[in-house]
Formats: structure tokens, sequence, C-alpha cells
């Protein structure tokens, strides 16, 4: 990675001293209007916000009209510009600004997960071609600061595990349906209600965003390259009561966790399910919006970080640290490239599956069967990863409901390879 030698000269005198920095902010929804709030209220930080692009003209908004413009692409060649800031919704936008931004060799800050999942590797190449930096703390866990402590603290450690609370709406539910005893429909309007899940809460629910958090995550801890297509994902639109009670039965919770880990073979593999969490993991007492993460380092051994996930203001702390850290010269190095890990599909995973289609038993082919209970229509045992990659549209259409024990093997012994607590 190159070092950040874009448009300004990088600051060497101490903050407060130095000339306030230039942000043009493209997009003022919940992060770019929390971006602005807190700039506003400390200006000792040393940004002010010097243009702000929108889409839509006449809107309603919090600041006088005039100081809205319309033109994202007249931001990336005004020089005047210290660092451009990218927080709107629209993926391929996204995209398209931000790396002809980084070609330009500009500065940028992103939020924008889904755009940086899909696009990660060539975001990464422009940056080794070009001059330009791109920093994205915020896309990741809001507030909590997990990409630079794996960047930077990490860098040099090999990590055996990670694993997270990725997604505060999902989290949201499941804390509702655990603390009420209630079903899913309820507790989804409840968490759309209280503005913890989105009007169109398919891709908070189903694990999309959480996947694409986790592939981020992968890059850093791993070196890891990831497809989202790669990577298992399953939500919760399928659960019931029953699950809720059945994980209590255990005494544990039912999380969707996106679990990142290295095999005995230095393989890695990516699973973002719902899982069974026990009290011996941090991740049990992250609740409501919260997100948590654990990082199980070889000589470190285990952290936690615990923060709010999402919201103008949390997200908005993330986009000032990124800005502070550009002005200190900072840039990812994605120091685990180099030793990238192959990834590891081969593998099967122990599940609790509940549906009242026997087609999906048979789809799903398990090659061990521990606990059948039909009167509650579940299934427990081992799968392979592959049939679950293979027919997650399925078995989101038919409404049945998996989650993880922790417990890996490789495909076809009995040899456990991992037991995750969570
Ligand atoms: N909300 C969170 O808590 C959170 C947390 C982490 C990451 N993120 C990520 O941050 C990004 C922004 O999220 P948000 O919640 O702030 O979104 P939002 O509230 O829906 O706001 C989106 C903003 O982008 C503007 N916009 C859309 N297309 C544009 C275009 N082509 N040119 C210029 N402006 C455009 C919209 O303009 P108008 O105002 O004219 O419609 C609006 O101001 C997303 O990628 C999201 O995934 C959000």
């Amino acid at each position: 990675m190159s070092t950040n030698t874009a448009t300004a000269p990088v600051s060497t005198v101490s903050v407060s001293a130095a000339q306030p920095w230039r942000v043009g902010l493209i997009g003022f929804g919940c992060v770019g209007q929390g971006l602005y709030d807190i700039l506003q209220q400390r200006p000792e930080a040393g940004f002010t916000i010097g243009r702000i692009v929108v889409k839509t003209p006449g809107k309603v908004r919090s600041l006088p009209a005039e100081r809205f413009e319309f033109d994202a692409d007249s931001l990336l060649a005004d020089d005047s510009l210290d660092v451009l800031v990218e927080v709107i919704d629209d993926a391929d936008t996204a995209f398209r600004l931000v790396s002809e931004a980084l070609r330009r060799g500009r500065r940028v800050v992103t939020a924008n997960k889904a755009m940086l999942a899909r696009h990660l590797p060539a975001l990464v190449q422009l940056q080794r071609e070009g001059r330009g930096t791109l920093l994205y703390e915020a896309a990741v866990c809001g507030s909590i600061p997990v990409i630079r402590t794996l960047d930077a603290y990490f860098g040099a450690e090999p990590l055996r595990r990670l694993t997270g609370i990725l997604n505060g709406s999902s989290n949201y539910v499941l804390t509702r349906m655990g603390e009420e005893g209630s079903d899913y429909a309820p507790a989804l309007v409840e968490a759309q209600q209280q503005g913890f899940a989105e009007t169109d809460p398919s891709l908070d629910m189903g694990a999309f965003d959480p996947r694409s958090k986790a592939v981020l995550l992968a890059a850093h801890a791993y070196g890891a390259f990831l497809d989202p297509e790669q990577v298992l994902n399953l939500g919760i639109e399928g659960i019931s009561a029953v699950d809720i009670a059945f994980a209590a039965s255990q005494g544990q919770k039912i999380k969707v966790v996106a679990g990142l880990q290295r095999l005995p073979d230095g393989r890695v593999t990516v699973l973002v399910t719902p899982q069974l969490v026990g009290p011996e993991s941090p991740l049990y007492t992250v609740d409501h919006e919260f997100n948590g993460v654990v990082i199980e380092a070889d000589f470190a051994g285990e952290q936690f970080l615990r923060g709010r996930g999402a919201g103008g203001h949390p997200t908005g702390s993330a986009v000032l640290a990124d800005l502070a850290a550009l002005r200190q010269g900072f840039a990812y190095q994605y120091p685990k490239v180099a030793e990238a890990p192959e990834y590891a599909s081969d593998l099967e995973v122990e599940i609790y599956l509940r549906t009242d289609e026997d087609r999906i038993i048979d789809l799903l082919d398990f090659s061990e069967i521990s606990e059948e209970a039909d009167e509650d229509e579940y299934v427990v045992g081992y799968v392979a990863l592959a049939n679950l990659i293979r027919h997650r549209d399925t078995l989101r259409k038919y409404g049945a409901f998996i989650v993880r024990t922790g417990r890996l093997r490789p495909v076809s012994t009995d040899e456990l390879v991992a037991e995750v607590s969570a």
C-alpha cells in the first residue's frame, strides 16, 4: 500500500495548531448529518464542512437550502477540499465516486459496507497504483474501532478467531423476543418503531449486512479478499418463539454471529448465521441494538470490543476518527495479504434446523443426526457447509430456521476441528 501523498500536505504539527481541513461531504442523511453535528460541537477537531452534496432538490433539511449542491462529481475535482466523505445510500454510485476520487489521488472516507464488500480488491488496487487513501471504520460496527485495531494493532499477530454481533437491528429483534417470549413479527415491528430496523428489513434480518462486514473483517484480520457470495449467510426471518425457548432450555441465547476462524490446517472459514451463545461468551450480554466483537489472537489472547453499531453520532464518530487518522498520514496496510490463507468450505457444520418441510431435511443431507423432535419439528446434526451455501435461498423461501451450535469438522469425519462458544 502506498503511503499517503494526496492533495494537501500531511500535518506533522499538533492538530489544534494546524489549519482546519476542508471536508467535501457527499450525503446528508443519518450519517452525514451526524458528522456535521459532531464537527459543529467539536471545532477543535480541526475539520470544517466545505461543501455538501445531496440527491433530492427541494427536500426539507436541517440547514439552509444554499448549503446544498447536487453534483457529487464536481467535488472530486475541487482541490480546495482536503478530504471527501462519501455517506450515500446507493452502492453503485458510491463505488463510481469513490473509485474515481482514488484515481485522482484523493483522500476518501466511506461508511458504505455493501459497496466495499463487493469492490474491496479493486479499491485496494487503485490505492496501490495511485496516491489516494481510503478509510472506512464506520462501515463495520459503527463506533467500534475494529478495522483499525485489526489492521494496525494486530497487523503482525496471527489471529485464531474473530466472532462478532455485527448487526444491531437483528440483535434488537432477538433480544426483545428473548425478553418478551414474543414472536418474530411483533418484535420486528417494535424494532422498526424504535428506529432500530429499516422499513425494508431484508438486508439486516437476512444477514446480508453482517456478511458484508464479515468480508471486510476477513481482509484485515487474515488478508483474505472474499467474494460475499462465498460466505454463508443465514438470517432470522424464519425464527419463532419455539427456537428461543429451545436455546433458553440449554441456558443459551440465539444471536446472529459472524464467525471468522483459522482452522488447524491454516485455512480460514467465515460463517454469518444465527448461533447458540452461552453465558461464558462476552457476546452473551451484547443485547438490544449493540454490537460486539471478540478477537482471539495467538499471543494477546482474547479481547472484547462492545459499542453502538449504528446511528448518526456513533457512526459520525467513526468518520471523525478516520478524518483525524488521515491527517496523521494513516493508511490501511492490509498487513496479512502476503500470507493470505486459502478459504475453506469443505467442512461440516453442526446445526439445529426447524422446518415443517421434510424435503428441506432431505435436501441438506445430514451426515449425522444427534437429536430429532417431531413435535417441535427440529433436528440437530451435522450438514455439509457446501449444502447450506447451495440451498440457502431455498431455506429462506421455505421459512426454515437454522442455528449453528458452534461445532465444525472436516467433511465425512467425526473429528472436531473447532468448537466455538461464540
Ligand atoms: N445509518 C447508520 O447508522 C449507518 C451505520 C453504518 C454505515 N452506514 C452506511 O452509511 C451510508 C449512509 O447511510 P445513511 O443511513 O446516512 O443513509 P440515508 O440516511 O438514507 O442518507 C443518504 C444520503 O445520501 C444522499 N444521496 C443518495 N444518493 C446520492 C447521490 N447520487 N448523490 C448525492 N447524494 C446522494 C441522500 O440525498 P437526499 O437527502 O437528497 O435523499 C441522503 O442525504 C450507507 O452506505 C450506510 O450503509 C449507515
